[in-house]
C-alpha cells in the first residue's frame, strides 16, 4: 500500500503532529518513527554486540545506491559527508585554481554556500555575486557574470530565505556549453523537489540530512560527476579514501577510483543509518508526489496570506519557481515576536530576515496551515 502525502498513515509516522503544526523543515526536521527506530536499533545492537554488529560492506553499497537513486546519479558518484559544507569545501579546495579565476554565485545564498568559496580566494580567485530582482534569480543575469575565467557557478537549488527555486536545467545546460563547472547546494530542495543530476547537468552537488531529507543531524552526501573524480584533488585523504581500506598493511595504495575517495575516516554511523532510513521513506512516498502535494499546500497558503493582506517575500507567481518555502512579512509585530506567539499556539516556523518562513512537508495538511493562519495576528 502506498503512503499518501497528507494521509493519516503519513501523519502517524511523525509523532511531532501530536503536539504541533510543525512547518519548519527548511530549518530542521523532526525525526519520524522509522528513522528514530532505525537509529535506536543501531544503538541497541551496538550496545549488545559491539563490533559483532558492525554493518557489512553491502550496507554502505546499498546506501550509495539509495542516495544515487534520489539524484539519478550512479553509486560510485556518491560520497557520504557530515553536512552540506563538507561537500562544498571539497569543490572549493579541490579544483586546480589559477590566479585570475572566478566563481559566480548569487546574493541571496545562505552562508553555507558563501564561506566555503572564500577558501579559494588565497589562490587568487575572485567571487562574483549576482543580485536577485524581487527575489528572483534571472538565468541571464547569472550568465552575464560568467566570462572565460569563470570556473564554477555555485548556486542553491532553492534559496533559503525567499524560497526561490533556481532553474537548474537552464543553468546546467549553459554551464556545460561554456565548460564551467556547475555546483549545487541542494539542501533546501533535496527530498521535497525532484533532482536529476543528468537532466540538470550538475557537476557537483552537496546536501545535508536534517532538512527536507528528514534525517538526523550529522550526515549528508556529496555527488561528484564520474569524469571529475580524478580532477578534484581531495586535499585531505585518509585510510577510507583508499582503493582497499581493509588492506591494513599496504601504505602505498592508490586512492579509490570512485567518489568514496572523498571519505577519509569512519562515519557517524547512527546519523548515516538514520539518514538512509529517511531517504528510503522519501523514495517510498515518491519525491514527485511529495513535490506536487507540497506545492499545492504552499499554493493554498500563499492565496490565504494574500487574501489577508500579507506581503510575500517569496516570488509566488510561477509554480515552477516555487518550493517548499513560503516567506512573508508580518504586519503588526517583528518576525521574532510573531514566531514566539505562534510557538505558544503550537505552530513551529522560523523568523528569517524581515519575514516568517513557513516550510511544510508531505505529512502536513491544510489543518496545520489553518492553525498557522488562525494564530497569526
Ligand atoms: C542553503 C543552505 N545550505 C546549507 C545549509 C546548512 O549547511 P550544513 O549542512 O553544512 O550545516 C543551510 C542551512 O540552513 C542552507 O539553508
Amino acid at each position: 500500500m502506498t503512503l499518501e502525502p497528507g494521509s493519516a498513515a503519513a501523519r502517524a509516522l511523525f509523532p511531532v503532529t501530536e503536539r504541533y503544526a510543525y512547518l519548519n523543515h527548511a530549518a530542521v526536521s523532526p525525526l519520524n518513527r522509522r528513522t528514530a527506530d532505525a537509529m535506536r536499533r543501531w544503538v541497541a545492537d551496538w550496545e549488545a554486540h559491539g563490533t559483532r554488529a558492525y554493518p557489512p560492506p553491502e550496507t554502505l553499497q546499498a546506501y550509495r545506491e539509495r542516495a544515487a537513486t534520489l539524484l539519478n546519479a550512479r553509486p560510485d558518484e556518491i560520497a557520504f559527508t557530515r553536512n552540506t559544507t563538507e561537500g562544498l569545501l571539497l569543490v572549493a579546495r579541490g579544483l586546480d585554481w589559477r590566479p585570475g579565476d572566478n566563481i559566480v554565485t548569487v546574493e541571496t545564498e545562505f552562508t553555507a554556500n558563501v564561506y566555503p568559496w572564500k577558501n579559494a580566494e588565497p589562490e587568487g580567485v575572485t567571487i562574483r555575486r549576482v543580485p536577485a530582482r524581487g527575489g528572483r534569480i534571472a538565468v541571464d543575469d547569472v550568465l552575464e557574470a560568467v566570462d572565460h575565467r569563470t570556473r564554477v557557478v555555485a548556486i542553491s537549488f532553492v534559496e533559503f530565505y525567499t524560497g526561490y527555486r533556481n532553474d537548474l536545467v537552464r543553468l546546467g545546460a549553459a554551464c556545460r556549453q561554456r565548460g564551467v563547472r556547475f555546483c549545487v547546494d541542494a539542501i533546501q530542495g533535496a527530498g521535497v523537489l525532484p533532482i536529476d543530476v543528468e537532466a540538470m547537468q550538475i557537476d557537483f552537488l552537496a546536501t545535508g540530512g536534517p532538512k527536507w531529507l528528514l534525517g538526523p543531524m550529522g550526515a549528508g552526501f556529496f555527488y561528484c560527476r564520474r569524469e571529475h573524480v580524478d580532477a578534484l584533488d581531495p586535499r585531505l585523504y585518509g585510510w577510507l579514501s583508499t582503493a582497499d581500506p581493509e588492506n591494513f598493511f599496504d601504505y602505498d595504495q592508490p586512492l579509490s577510483p570512485t567518489a568514496s575517495r572523498f571519505e577519509w575516516g569512519t562515519f557517524s554511523w547512527p546519523s548515516l543509518v538514520g539518514l538512509m532510513e529517511s531517504v528510503a521513506l522519501l523514495l517510498e512516498v515518491g519525491v514527485e508526489r511529495i513535490a506536487e502535494y507540497v506545492l499545492d499546500l504552499t499554493g493554498e497558503l500563499i492565496a490565504a496570506l494574500k487574501a489577508r493582506g500579507y506581503e510575500l517575500i517569496t516570488p509566488a507567481e510561477r509554480r515552477e519557481e516555487r518550493s517548499g518555502i513560503v516567506t512573508f512579512r508580518p504586519t503588526s509585530a517583528s518576525p521574532e515576536e510573531v514566531v514566539g506567539r505562534l510557538e505558544a499556539a503550537g505552530v513551529v516556523v522560523s523568523p528569517r530576515g524581515d519575514g516568517i518562513r513557513v516550510a511544510p512537508h508531505f505529512y502536513n495538511t491544510w489543518e496545520d496551515i489553518a492553525r498557522l493562519l488562525d494564530a497569526l495576528p
